[in-house]
């Protein structure tokens, strides 16, 4: 009985050997694994009739059984180092190459139209002869509010719905305006500034507005500054980055920090003025805030005003990226929708 189980093992590796010398495919050799060595294989088979022999039997014929094994994968795992090599010369030899043919050109990324906008803001005001400013997204209320004149507790500080932070006196920058009295502080006019920047308010989204959105301050500090010059610059600046056909209008309004004090409203480029999307129907778009400088402010930073006179600006970058691209809603420039980028 326990001959015939020895031959019985010595049988199956004699077959395996044979099994595996023929194989041509590592396909074939792992159809081989699976018919020996496999869970329900032809070894498993064996192992099973094992565990019903006596002890000392089932440890002879154990050891006989294992070193069959082991035999086996060794044999396999040749084979198949052997036939993968085979194959991998086999495609060397009738696959070719043509490494001539043009590759795949990778996708290149390109300028957000957000910041498109903001090179020709800087190239146009560079021109004219302005120097570019900066300041933090995270300011003071002091620069902020209280040096441009928005008094704590007066009614004007509601048209700036502000983020607080936890420190305390520091707000995000409801806009560009803070970086006028810190360059005023530090440098003595005559000067000419303009400062693009990321600004924050606690607001309602919708089409046209946003928590966070982009201004670009201009100001001018000189002797015999008038409206008419802000007036001037600000149509030199409209014709220069959308063309002669643009027009402005200004609306009297209300700022603490300029007196008098306007609000612009650009032309409707994209419906050339009979009214869409973009601008509400009305063929009119706002795209800033501006006047002469208080005399208040002025004084704030340490200047004349008998002396001084300025005009200064907040443009919306966004409001302006859309007039020039015909984008109906503020939210799309900030999705990072493919369909919508990969127009600019
Ligand atoms: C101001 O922020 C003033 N600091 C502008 C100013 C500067 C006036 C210097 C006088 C002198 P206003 O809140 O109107 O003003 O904002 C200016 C422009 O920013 C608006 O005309 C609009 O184009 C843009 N803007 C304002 N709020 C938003 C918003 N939530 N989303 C997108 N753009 C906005």
């Amino acid at each position: 009985m326990s001959e015939k189980r020895i031959m019985e093992i010595s049988k199956l590796l004699i077959e395996a050997k044979e099994s595996i010398q023929k194989a041509s495919s590592t396909e074939e050799g792992e159809a081989l694994r699976i018919e020996f060595l496999g869970r329900k294989g032809k070894f498993a088979e064996i192992m099973e009739k094992l565990a019903k022999l006596p002890l000392a039997q089932k440890r002879k014929q154990g050891q006989e059984a294992n070193s069959a094994k082991t035999e086996i994968e060794y044999l396999l795992a040749q084979k198949n180092k052997e036939l993968s090599q085979k194959g991998a010369e086999k495609i060397a030899a009738t696959e070719k190459i043509d490494v001539t043919l043009p590759g795949l050109a990778p996708k290149n990324g390109h300028i957000h139209p957000l910041t498109q906008i903001q090179d020709q803001i800087v190239e146009i005001f560079t021109s004219f002869g302005y120097t570019q400013a900066s300041g933090p997204e995270i300011e003071s209320e002091e620069y902020n509010f209280d040096k441009l004149n928005i008094l704590a507790n007066h009614p004007a500080r509601d048209m700036w719905d502000t983020f607080f932070v936890k420190d305390k006196g520091m707000v995000l920058r409801t806009h560009t305006s803070p970086v006028q009295i810190r360059y005023m502080l530090k440098n003595k006019p005559p000067l000419r500034i303009f400062a693009p920047g990321r600004t924050y308010r606690y607001e309602q989204i919708d089409a046209g507005h946003l928590p966070n959105f982009y201004q670009c301050e201009g100001l001018v500090i000189d002797k015999n500054i008038t409206l008419a010059d802000l007036k001037g610059t600000i149509e030199e600046f409209i014709k220069r980055l959308f063309g002669p056909q643009a027009k402005i209008r200004m609306r009297q309004s209300y700022f603490p920090f300029t007196e008098p004090s306007v609000e612009v409203d650009m032309s409707c480029t994209v419906c050339k003025g009979r009214g869409c999307g973009v601008c509400k129907t009305t063929g009119w778009m706002e795209i800033m805030g501006a006047g002469m400088v208080s005399p208040q402010v002025l004084r704030n930073v340490g200047l004349d005003p008998a002396q001084w006179q300025g005009f200064a600006f907040g443009m919306g970058i966004d409001r302006i990226c859309m007039l020039k691209y015909g984008v109906e809603d503020i939210r799309l420039l900030y999705s990072a929708n493919l369909r919508f980028l990969e127009q600019f």
